[in-house]
Order: C-alpha cells, then structure tokens, then sequence
C-alpha cells in the first residue's frame, strides 16, 4: 500500500437534491485547489443528480471521483422504493455502514487512503463509520448557521423555546439571533419524538459536540456574523460558504429545457418575471396550486413556474389548473424542473415565490432577487422569517395560500410602494455574496481554512 501524494477527501451525502448540491459545491472547491476527491451518495441518487458510479469530473489542478455506496443491503438503483425520502432515511442509516466502511478500506487498497471525511447533514451514520475507522471527520451542515444554532440550543436545553402553542409574543433569545417564535423555529424541534428525521438530527447534533472535529457550513461571514460568532465557543464552525452552483451538469437532466427557459426568459421585459419554485421534495396540494395558478395568472406579469413531475400526479384535475396559469392570453410558461440558479441570475426575473429551502434561500440572495416566502417545514419557516424579517428581501405570504393574498405578495415586492426598498435590499445582499464569492471573500478564506487544517492532519 502507498501513500496517496495529496490529502484524499471522501464526500457522502445523504441522497437528497438539497443535501447533495452544496456538498458537490463544496467537492469542486477542494478539487480545485489539488485535493483528490471522492464523492459518494446511494447510487440512485448519483444517477439522478448527473453522476453515475465511475464518473470523474476534472476541476482546475484536482479531480472529483464517484464512487457511489452499492451492495450490501441496500436497494437497487432503480428500486421504486427510493422515490420515499423518508423510506431512503431509514435503509440507508440501517444497511450503508458497512458499504461505507468497505468503500474507505478500498480506498487505502488502491494507494489513495482517506484523510478526511465530509458528510453532510443527516447521516451522522456516515460519522460514526469515520469515528469508528479513526479517520478524522466533518460535517458540512447544509441549512443555515442560525437553524443549526437553534437546534444546538434547543437539544442541549440552553435556552427556554415556547412550546409549539405559544403565541408570536413568546420568543426564545439564543445569542446571535433575533427574538423567534415558535413559528419562527425549525419543524423538527417540536416533530413528535418518534419522527425518523428528527432522531436522526439529534443523533447528528450529538456527535457534533462529541466527535466531528470541524463543523463546515454553508454561509458566509457577511450574511450570518453574529450567529457564527455566537457558536463558535460551543462548535468548531468553518464558514464554507455561500455554495453556489455555476454553470456545470446540475443532474436535471434537461439541459435542452434549460435553455429553452433561458430563450424565454430572454423575450420578457427586464425584472418583468414571477418566478415560482419549491425545491426538490414539497408537494402542495391540489388546492394550493389552484389558487398559485389562478393568482399567478390574476397578476397579468410573465411567470416561470416549476411543477415538478411528482406534483403533477398528485393533482386528479393538474391539467386544468395549468391550463388557468398557462391559457391563451396568459403569459405563463409551466415546466417540469430548471437550472435554478441559472434561472435566479437572469435579469428578467423579478420575483421569487420559494418555499425557502436554504439552497433556494442563498440563491435568492446571491442573485439580488426579491422573495414572496411560502414555507413548508424542517428550516423553512426560519429562512422564511430572516428573508423577512432580518434580511428584508420580501414578504410572507400567509398560509393556506389564496390568489388574492399571492396577487398581493407579488405586487409589494414588484410593483408597491414598499418595492423599491426591498429592490435596494436585494441589491446590497447581492453585493456581500459577490464579495463573499471573490478572491480574498468569505468563501475562499473558509476553503483554505479547511484545506490548511486537513493538509495538517496530513503532515
Ligand atoms: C431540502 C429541504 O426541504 C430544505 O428545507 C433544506 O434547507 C435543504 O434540503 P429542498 O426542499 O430541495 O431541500 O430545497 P432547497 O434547499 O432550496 O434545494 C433545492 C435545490 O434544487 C436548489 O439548489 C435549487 O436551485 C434546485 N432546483 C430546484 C433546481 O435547480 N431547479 C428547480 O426547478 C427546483
């Protein structure tokens, strides 16, 4: 067995669109400053997100591998049981740790052994692999710096939370954040205990005190200061972020309808479009989209409206609804899925409605466009609260969601009197993710941090 020449970095994630982009984000940083690479997920998910078990992807002096976790006793990429995010959950926290621990040893076999682990969040299964292996590892946290905050708090009963009943006048104080209410707070600090995600995230939060030695998030200095500030007596935090995607295969599959969006989005007015999307795993109801489509179409602007497949199935009467949005003399354009990012950074958008997932959250900021937030669970209903609130890049748009009250949203953020200031906003947030993005900024002094700590670890 030889020694491999560069630090080897082994990157798992949990298989989920969310989970995997800012880690891969985060694999493209290290390759390109001469790490080896290695990126593994379920192998279904490598398939779906645009990199099957073998690929290799070349980035500046560096290289990202995929060698995706297969055999043992988990399912087969084309297994029908995947489509179950929290089904995925739970056989990949029973039967990946041995496939993970054979994956790491045929790593040293092949002369390229493993300094580092990253995983992400939710697979504290993947910790307790490295732990066991005694390779040393990290948590990239993939949700914001104040949400894993909140749950540090609340899990080690730092702070008093108000129970899940109290009013908007009952807040929590934890240092560096704002007053929250319980509305304010992540989903899973009051999910019953017997919720799969939310034993799995305390596992996670444990072994973050105990065992991980750096804790890598995606955000950056200008956005959450004070929160990372806050924490970094009680955790080991590495700012890595914002973990934007550029232009590479972001796995949809539909590059071609990427560019069609793109054509289409070139033919509308500048900051003209409404644009409407809500990750990779909420499904909204049948009433819900018709009332997102009927007050989409009551606005009169263009729209760029994203029904995923899965949502287009649960809807027995979806085709009428898109009909409404997308009829003759509307000027909606419905499509199945996009390059968000791409999307984001047009200048004929104009407006987001987002479920405010934190990948669509620091996208929304790192483009400068305004939000109209429409959370659902797990962190939403915080970035809904700080895009609100402590950001001031939008507005909330009550729940259940009725045309008029979605006409409103869309007209304060793109036409009211209250638009130009939160145009102004949007604006300056753009301006601290492009500083945090470029040489010297936030992002690349959190990579060499991380890069100087494992080549120390190295040496
Ligand atoms: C999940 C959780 O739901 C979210 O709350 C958590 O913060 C991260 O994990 P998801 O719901 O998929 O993520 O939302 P989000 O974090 O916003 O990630 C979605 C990703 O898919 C974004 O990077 C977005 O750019 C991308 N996307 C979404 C597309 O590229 N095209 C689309 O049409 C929709």
């Amino acid at each position: 067995m030889s020694s491999s020449p560069m630090p080897h970095v082994l990157l798992v994630s949990a298989p989920l669109q969310g989970h995997v982009n800012p880690l891969l984000v985060l694999g493209r940083h290290l390759a390109s400053r001469g790490l080896l690479v290695t990126f593994t997920t379920a192998p279904h998910a490598g398939l779906k997100f645009g990199h099957g078990d073998g690929a290799t992807i070349d980035v500046g002096r560096g290289t990202i591998r995929f060698e995706h976790l297969k055999g043992g006793d988990l399912w087969a990429p084309d297994d029908p049981r995947y489509h179950d995010p929290t089904g995925v959950m739970r056989r990949i926290e029973e039967a990946a740790p041995p496939v993970l621990a054979e994956l790491i040893r045929r790593q040293s076999e092949a002369g390229r052994p493993v300094s580092c682990v990253v995983a992400n969040a939710f697979a504290p299964w993947a910790t307790r692999v490295a732990r066991g292996m005694a390779v040393p590892h990290a948590m990239l946290w993939t949700e914001s710096c104040a949400v894993l905050s909140l749950f540090y708090h609340y899990f080690h009963s730092l702070a008093d939370f108000p129970s899940r009943e109290a009013g908007p006048g009952a807040t929590v104080a934890v240092p560096g954040l704002p007053p929250l209410a319980a509305g304010d707070l992540p989903a899973l600090i009051h999910a019953p205990e017997e919720f799969l995600w939310r034993q799995v995230l305390i596992a996670d939060i444990r072994s973050l005190r105990e065992t991980v030695t750096w804790v890598l998030v995606n955000t950056f200095d200008e956005l959450e200061r004070p929160t990372i500030e806050a924490l970094r007596p009680h955790l080991p935090v590495i700012p890595v972020g914002p973990l934007c995607r550029g232009t590479e295969n972001h796995g949809s599959g539909q590059d071609d309808d990427d560019d069609d969006c793109v054509a289409w989005l070139d033919a509308q007015p500048p900051r003209s479009v409404v644009f409407v999307a809500f990750g990779s795993l909420l499904q909204i109801s049948r009433d819900e989209m018709s009332e997102l489509a009927e007050g989409l179409a009551a606005t009169g602007r263009p729209f760029l409206l994203v029904v995923r497949d899965d949502n287009r199935e649960l809807l027995p009467d979806g085709d009428h609804c898109l009909a409404a949005a997308t009829g003759s003399d509307s000027r909606g354009k419905v499509v199945a899925w996009c390059d968000q990012a791409r999307v984001l950074s047009h200048g004929a958008v104009g407006c987001f409605v987002t479920h405010c997932g934190w990948n669509s959250t620091v996208e929304a900021l790192a483009s400068g466009v305004p939000v109209v937030t429409y959370p659902a669970w797990a962190d939403q209903p915080t970035n809904a609260k700080f895009l609100a609130d402590v950001y001031g890049v939008g507005v909330r748009l009550p729940k259940p969601m009725t045309r008029d009250a979605l006409r409103r949203c869309i007209e304060k953020v793109m036409g009211g009197p209250e638009a130009v200031a939160v145009r102004a906003r949007s604006a300056k947030w753009k301006a601290e993710a492009t500083a945090a993005l470029s040489t010297g900024g936030s992002l690349e002094k959190g990579i060499q941090d991380f890069v100087a700590a494992i080549l120390s670890i190295c040496a």
